[in-house]
C-alpha cells in the first residue's frame, strides 16, 4: 500500500499561495485532500519524508524544475462540462454550419477530442451537435476521444458523474432532462450520460506523444489544456502530426492559457483559443 502523509493546514496554505502567485491557479480551502492526495506521489517520486521538507524544497533554486511536476498533479484531470464555453459556441454557430454547407447535401462529420479526461468535453460536444443537427441520427457523425489515462478513459466511457457543483453548475436543467439519466450508487446521487450522446462517441486510450494510429480527417480537433506543460519540441511535433490528419478550413480548439505562435504554421488564430488549418 502507498505510504500516505499528513498535510497539514500551514503547508496546505503555503502550497496553495505558492502555487497562486506562481501559475494563478485558486484552490480553496476544501481541496486540501485533493492536494494531498495528489502531491503524495510527488513526495515519494522525491524519496521526501513530509510536506515540510516538500515546502523547504520548492523555494530552493533545485526546486524550480519541481513546478511543472506539481501544476502537473494538480491539474492534471481537471475539466468540466462546457469549459470555455465559447468553443461549443463557436462550433454550434459557425463551424458545423460552415462544414455542412461545403457539403452540399452530405453530413460527414468527425470530431476528435484529444486529451479527454473524465469525458466532460466530449460529452459538452456530443450534447452540442445534437442540439445544432436536428437530424443527427440520419448523418454520419462521430466524435473520437482519447486520453493518456486509462482510468480517465474507463470513467469517460461509462459516462457516471456525482451530482454536486460541476454538474449543476455545467448543464441546464433541461440538459439533464435529456441527456442524463438519473442513479444513486453507493447512496450517492449520480447522473449517466444517455445513449443518445454516448452512443455518438468512441473512446480509446491514446499516447499524444506516440504516433497516431487514426486516418482522419478531423473536420474539429479539441485539444485543450493538455499540452501546457509539453515542452515547444513536443508541442511542435505534436501539431505537425495533427495537422496531417485535419483538411484545409478544420479548426483546432486549444487550453486558455496556450497558443501555437512559435509551435505552428499549420493554423492561423482565428477566434478566441481557436485555429484554422492554413
Ligand atoms: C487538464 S485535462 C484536460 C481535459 C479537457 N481537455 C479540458 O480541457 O477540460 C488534461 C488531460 O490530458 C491528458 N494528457 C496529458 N498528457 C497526455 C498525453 N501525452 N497524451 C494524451 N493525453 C494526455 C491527461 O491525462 C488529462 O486527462
Amino acid at each position: 500500500m502507498s505510504e500516505s502523509f499528513d498535510l497539514k493546514d500551514r503547508e496546505f496554505r503555503f502550497l496553495a499561495k505558492f502555487l497562486n502567485e506562481k501559475t494563478g491557479i485558486v484552490l480553496g480551502d476544501n481541496k486540501r485532500p485533493m492536494m494531498n492526495s495528489r502531491l503524495s506521489r510527488r513526495l515519494r517520486a522525491l524519496k521526501l519524508q513530509n510536506y515540510k521538507q516538500y515546502c523547504d524544497f520548492i523555494v530552493t533554486p533545485e526546486g524550480e524544475t519541481e513546478m511543472p511536476h506539481m501544476v502537473n498533479a494538480i491539474t492534471t484531470n481537471l475539466t468540466k462540462f462546457f469549459r470555455e464555453k465559447h468553443h461549443f459556441e463557436y462550433l454550434k454557430n459557425t463551424q458545423i454550419p460552415k462544414i455542412l454547407a461545403s457539403q452540399r447535401g452530405g453530413s460527414r462529420l468527425r470530431i476528435w477530442s484529444a486529451g479527454c479526461s473524465s469525458g466532460e468535453e466530449p460529452y459538452s460536444i456530443a450534447m452540442t451537435l445534437r442540439e445544432t443537427l436536428k437530424n443527427i441520427d440520419g448523418t454520419d457523425t462521430k466524435i473520437l476521444a482519447t486520453d493518456l489515462d486509462t482510468n480517465m478513459v474507463s470513467h469517460a466511457s461509462q459516462g457516471l458523474y456525482k451530482i454536486g457543483r460541476t454538474v449543476e453548475e455545467g448543464l441546464t436543467k433541461r440538459q439533464l432532462k435529456e441527456y442524463t439519466d438519473a442513479k444513486v450508487i453507493n447512496g450517492n446521487d449520480h447522473i449517466q450520460m444517455k445513449n443518445n450522446v454516448r452512443k455518438l462517441i468512441t473512446f480509446k486510450q491514446l499516447n499524444l506523444l506516440h504516433p497516431f494510429p487514426m486516418k482522419g480527417p478531423f473536420d474539429v480537433v479539441f485539444c485543450r489544456n493538455v499540452v501546457i506543460y509539453f515542452d515547444k519540441d513536443t508541442q511542435r511535433t505534436l501539431f505537425k502530426k495533427m495537422a496531417q490528419l485535419m483538411p484545409l478550413g478544420s479548426i483546432l480548439c486549444i487550453g486558455h492559457s496556450e497558443n501555437l505562435s512559435g509551435v505552428s504554421d499549420d493554423f492561423k488564430l482565428i477566434g478566441q483559443t481557436i485555429y484554422e488549418r492554413v
